[in-house]
């Protein structure tokens, strides 16, 4: 890549990033093209954002409309009144706010259970959470590399053990409780169908809220529209995020009318939330995922792709499971191979995959992937799983 790029950036951007030496330049489909002309196969999606994949055509044609950008949240506009309409018409919600990121979303969202718990302040969370990198988010993340440095965040937040209720305590002023339906930093783990439920049981018996994070396994990831409704549970409180501006900015807190009677005039807001010209996008990707061809798509692709992982799972000793559903999946390696080398081996591969917690490598594709490129993964997989068997010979 352009050295020139490269020298920049380290003068002018803060160094918090580890970048893989690559310019990217264009993108069509499921495929990323770089400086030199060169074609990846997105397994990442830009980190679960780019549903709908590169130019699509449903976001082209909003872009390609004249339309107000911004305006404020002083006045209406109605693409954000249609999105909202539409995001409470097909979910548990009957309310929704919008922000501007994953980590806005659950920051909100905290805000709305202390509103509601009105002296009851404190929120449950669970080992190998991510929820975000600002004080409320970060505080009920779990992983102490994020938070440290950071101390003191937020108070008030105990955490338990993702997947054993046992570990959950709800005595003493719990106002929420936070929780992935699939983890997915964590090293893309599904909750346990009786975990949720019987969260949800335990949270209707006290009365406290609960809040699924879905910025990552919701809007079609894990192959129906929402998470959790592989799971039969409905939350109070859902926060999204990642793919639902197709790749521009956008959160949003979906809330039931519990929460909501709670709030007034004040107690939150944005500046950008919610503004004319990510929502148009965003009422488009929504409307291009929630269909049944789409969602069905979602699902059977996503069947194959955990096939071919379990094909790899048995062909190579130091692949240890395959976990996920829908195209939300990870493969995790036996604790003794760095999943940075493969991540490095696909890339020489011209596949772009990412890794997550538990040393498990972690693919996110594009929701618009299809079986050809599934074929495609599956070779180029194999032979990057290959080179680091080798290389461990
Ligand atoms: C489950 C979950 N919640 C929240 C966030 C934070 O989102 P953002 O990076 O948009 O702030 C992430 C990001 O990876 C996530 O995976």
């Amino acid at each position: 890549m352009s050295q020139a790029v490269r020298e920049a950036e380290s003068q002018f951007i803060v160094q918090t990033y580890k970048r893989t030496p690559i310019l990217w330049e264009r993108g069509h489909g499921v495929w990323l093209v770089d400086s030199e002309g060169q074609e990846y196969l997105d397994m990442a999606a830009g980190i679960a954002v780019n549903s709908l994949g590169y130019e699509h055509p449903a976001i082209q044609e909003v872009l390609a409309k004249p339309g107000l950008i911004h305006t404020s949240n002083l006045y209406y506009t109605a693409p954000q009144v249609e999105l909202a309409r539409l995001l409470c018409e097909n979910s548990f919600a009957s309310k929704v706010f919008f922000c501007n990121s994953g980590t806005e979303a659950n920051e909100g969202a905290l805000k709305f259970a202390r509103k509601w718990g009105k002296e009851r302040r404190e929120v449950v969370a669970f080992s190998d959470s991510f929820h975000g990198r600002t004080m409320g988010a970060l505080a009920c993340t779990a992983n102490p590399r994020y938070r440290q440095p950071f101390e003191p965040l937020i108070g008030g937040v105990r955490f338990a053990t993702y997947n054993d209720l046992d570990s959950v305590n709800l005595d003493g002023g719990v106002a929420a409780v936070i929780v992935e339906p699939i983890q997915g930093e964590g090293g893309v783990r599904s909750a346990d169908a009786d975990f949720l439920q019987g969260l949800r049981r335990m949270c209707d018996a006290r009365d406290v809220l609960l809040i699924f994070d879905e910025v990552q396994c919701g809007l079609g990831r894990a192959g129906k529209l929402w998470a959790y409704q592989n799971y039969g549970v409905e939350p109070d409180l859902m926060t999204l995020a990642k793919p639902l501006g197709g790749g521009l900015p956008i959160g949003a807190i979906l809330i039931n009318d519990k929460v909501h009677n709670a709030l007034e005039a004040g107690d939150h807001g944005s500046t950008f939330g919610g503004g004319p010209l990510v929502t148009r996008v965003a009422r488009s990707v929504f409307e291009t995922v929630n269909q049944p061809e789409f969602l069905a798509q979602v699902e059977q692709v996503g069947e194959q792709l955990g096939q071919v992982l379990q094909r790899m799972v048995e062909k190579f000793d130091y692949v240890r499971e395959a976990r996920g559903r829908g195209l939300m999946w990870g493969l995790a390696l036996d604790e003794k191979v760095p999943v940075a080398d493969l991540v490095a081996a696909a890339l020489r591969q011209k596949m772009i995959v990412l890794s997550s917690g538990g040393n498990t490598l972690r693919l996110l594709p594009p929701l618009v992937l299809k079986s050809k490129h599934v074929e495609i993964f599956e070779t180029r997989l194999e032979a990057a799983l290959q080179e680091v068997a080798l290389a461990l010979a």
